[in-house]
């Protein structure tokens, strides 16, 4: 089968991620897509929205209406036509986005939106999530696995969430709480696709990883 023009970026938090394919995108003019802030801004929907007691999870979830734009190269989300802010951003969303992506209907929900957009976008696409690789475009023509251990992800999370009062415990706890929802979840884990490219992170400078990743895209001709 052909590959299909995607790169994909898979990891767990704090990997650098986010920091890298923003910074590929710009470098080769891609589309980049987080693919965890439309977790995180449904899982923001459900905790303001759902009533336990009223509604139906799967009936909530099938009618909220996802629409996005891209706002200075960024992708703005509207659930029901709100715009999803810095909200989403916030620590206590991780946990919350972690914990309702495991279920399959809003794994669908995402899954549809990041196939709209990829059908949409008049440039290469490069996805940033948990399981872009190895579920959801398994065709992708590059494939990146961004891996750190789990000190230096929480220590990066430390210096992204300036005014928080967490200490770096607290941060190595919650990490290790989400690596384990998120790759022993039943639905699409997080998992390293068979034929994606290791990068560990651990000791590398950010400018490296933007370079190691660069020189797998002209090598391979993508961009
Ligand atoms: O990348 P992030 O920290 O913004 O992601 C928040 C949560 O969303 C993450 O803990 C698990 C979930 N997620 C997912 O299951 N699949 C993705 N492709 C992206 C995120």
């Amino acid at each position: 089968m052909d590959k299909q023009n995607i790169i994909a970026v898979d990891g767990p938090a704090g990997s650098g991620k986010s920091s890298v394919t923003k910074a590929i995108a710009k470098k080769f003019n891609l589309n980049h897509v987080d693919t965890g802030a439309i977790f995180r801004a449904i899982a923001l929907k459900i905790d303001d929205s759902f009533d336990e007691f009223d509604d139906d999870f799967n009936d909530f979830i099938d009618s909220i209406k996802l629409e996005y734009e891209k706002v200075d190269g960024d992708l703005s989300l509207k659930i029901d036509g709100v715009q999803m802010s810095g909200k989403i951003r916030e620590h206590h969303v991780s946990a919350l986005a972690s914990k309702h992506s495991a279920n399959i209907m809003v794994r669908k929900k995402v899954e549809n939106i990041e196939k709209q957009i990829v059908k949409d976008s008049k440039q290469l696409c490069i996805l940033e999530g948990r399981d872009i690789g190895a579920f959801v475009f398994p065709d992708a023509i590059l494939k990146i696995y961004l891996d750190a251990s789990v000190n230096v992800r929480a220590k990066r999370r430390m210096g992204e969430l300036e005014d928080s009062k967490l200490t770096l415990d607290e941060l190595i706890k919650d990490i290790k709480d989400r690596d384990d929802q998120d790759m022993n979840r039943v639905h699409a884990p997080l998992t390293k696709a068979e034929d994606a490219i290791l990068i560990d992170t651990s000791d590398l400078k950010f400018e490296d990883v933007v370079e190691k990743i660069s020189q797998l895209i002209t090598s391979k001709g993508i961009a």
